[in-house]
């Protein structure tokens, strides 16, 4: 059930134009996806990165549904540089504390749009020598043109909208909602 749009305007989000994948869609596939990576990692040290803010709804239900031990921590990460998007690097504004080397590392992300924030993040944290490094995304767009690592492990296709909710925001808004809806 979608909230009222007079609450949503009040909060100053915008419109919502429907559902896209529902509390029970993304609880079953949050499921599998546990099923998946715990098959995918039978030994060694699993360290769960979760890249904030976007990921944090996805990263705490997805770790309840891996049963193997493992390690979680957070990357802050923000674009620095010059205007050219070519020219801008990554910089950590928390850096995990944890250590990385020889671990396997699998980076949770929201959604991977242009990949730009993806591959800058993959180029650092190779720098780290971890044992493995795979990406986790709940949602791809497949409009990059170049990922320096495709998501070995992939919620949804995502539909060609601006997405909100589980985690995603539009300027800070809607990241509450239970479901994932894209906006009007
Ligand atoms: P990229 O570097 O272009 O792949 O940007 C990825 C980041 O942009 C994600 O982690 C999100 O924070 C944000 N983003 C891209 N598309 C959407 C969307 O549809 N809804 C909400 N956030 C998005
Ligand atoms: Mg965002």
């Amino acid at each position: 059930m979608l909230p009222s749009t007079a609450s949503l305007k009040q909060t100053g989000g915008r419109e919502l134009a429907g559902i896209a994948f529902d509390e029970a869609t993304i609880a079953a596939r949050v499921r599998a996806l546990g099923r998946d990576i715990t098959a995918a990692y039978p030994t060694g040290e699993l360290l769960v990165l979760g890249l904030l803010k976007g990921s944090f709804i996805f990263l705490s239900d997805l770790v309840r549904r891996i049963e193997r031990p493992l390690q979680v921590d957070f990357l802050v990460a923000a674009s620095y540089g010059a205007d050219t998007v070519s020219s801008r690097a990554v910089r950590l504004l928390y850096d995990p504390e944890t250590e990385l080397g020889g671990k396997h590392i699998l980076l949770v992300e929201d959604i991977v749009d242009t990949g730009k924030t993806l591959n800058r993040l993959v180029v650092l944290l190779r720098q780290r020598n971890p044992g493995s490094l795979n990406i986790c995304a709940l949602l791809h767009k497949h409009v990059a043109e170049h990922l320096e690592l495709e998501p070995k492990f992939l919620g949804f296709d995502a539909p060609p909208s601006f997405l909100v909710g589980y985690g995603l925001d539009h300027a800070e808004n809607f990241r509450h909602l239970p479901y994932i809806a894209s906006l009007a």
